[in-house]
């Protein structure tokens, strides 16, 4: 079996100070990555910042003889997403690989949830996503090559209650990645997202006896693997947690073709419409896909 290794490329780590981002910086390195490690170095919730949580990171990989800069830009901006992008090119004169993975928490119930809430939250996740990812992409396309990924989470794509700011930026990111999938398909960029579990500061309180195994280190190879030349799939979003590995997809029902649309046909072939987990389903690869997929029902119809 050969080793999957990444000698000559560089990747770029967001939130790579502790957590899950310093796991996969680690993991690059010991696979011979050059590794641009972004934290802002701020709390849980995102206030304050300090640039020697990037610092450690970079020194412990220079320890174990690996090669790495630090950048404590933010990621929630345009001009800190073009300077991350800088600091790597600057350090490095390359990207192949971004991982979004920078994040914050403030949970709260929806009614509760004040504007700076949604907005730091929103920022961080999701707008950083398109603000460290838009350069990275760009110079990825010139290259004819890179890997994106990014760091979606289950409470954004099967719902969690006090989350609807982080619900919402994390299936945000989800889109994303299909979307970035197919712009990058002809240009050898491949990109595709995690929704892990692991035990880190921001679950401390929240896994119980799960957090004993789940450590970020089970996470990485799969970020490790989508990152890699022989990454074989395109636009796809995994579940990793401890060494469960799934894939989470969008899927439609066959759905029905009414002659008539009224509200009282809704309701009684919703049964219908819903469908079932035993019943033929669609996979869309695309809008278009979808597109093609309801013209065929019509036509059948
Ligand atoms: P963490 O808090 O240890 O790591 C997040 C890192 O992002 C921190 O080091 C923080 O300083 C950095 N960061 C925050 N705002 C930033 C900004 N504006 N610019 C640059 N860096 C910034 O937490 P963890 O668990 O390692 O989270 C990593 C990612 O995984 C996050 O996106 C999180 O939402 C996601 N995730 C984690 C899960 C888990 O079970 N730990 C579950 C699902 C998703």
């Amino acid at each position: 079996m050969t080793e999957l290794r990444f000698d000559g490329r560089v990747a770029v780590v967001t939130g790579a100070g502790g957590g899950l981002g310093r796991s996969h910086a680690l993991e690059f390195a010991r696979r011979g990555a050059k590794v641009l490690v972004n934290d802002l170095g701020g709390s849980v919730h995102g206030t304050g910042a300090s640039a020697s949580a990037a610092h450690q990171v970079v020194d412990e990989i220079v320890a174990l003889g690996g090669e790495a800069a630090a950048n404590a830009d933010s990621v929630a901006t345009p001009a800190g997403g073009a300077a991350i992008v800088q600091s790597a090119l600057d350090a490095f004169g390359r990207i192949d690989i971004l991982v979004n993975n920078a994040g914050i928490l403030r949970d709260k119930a929806f009614h509760k949830m004040d504007a700076a809430m949604i907005d730091a939250v929103v920022d961080v996740h999701l707008k950083g996503a398109l603000y460290v990812g838009q350069p990275a992409f760009r110079v990825m396309r010139e290259q004819h090559y890179g890997r994106i990924i990014s760091t979606t989470s289950a409470s954004g794509l099967f719902g969690n209650f006090g989350q609807a700011n982080y619900g919402a930026a994390k299936a945000g990111l989800a889109g994303l990645t299909r979307v970035l999938a197919l712009e990058g398909a002809g240009h050898g960029i491949k990109v595709n997202a995690i929704a892990p579990i692991a035990a880190t500061r921001m679950t401390e309180d929240l896994l119980g006896e799960l957090s004993t195994r789940v450590a970020p280190e089970w996470v990485s190879p799969v970020v490790a693997y989508l990152a890699s030349e022989e990454c074989s799939v395109n636009g796809n979003v995994y579940s990793v947690a401890g060494g469960r590995i799934a894939r989470i997809f969008v899927a439609e029902s066959e759905g029905v073709v009414l002659p008539e649309v009224t509200a009282e046909a809704v309701r009684d072939q919703l049964v219908h419409i819903d469908g079932a987990l035993d019943q033929p389903f669609h996979e869309p690869s695309s809008l278009d896909d979808e597109t093609t997929i309801i013209a065929k029902a019509l036509a059948e119809a």
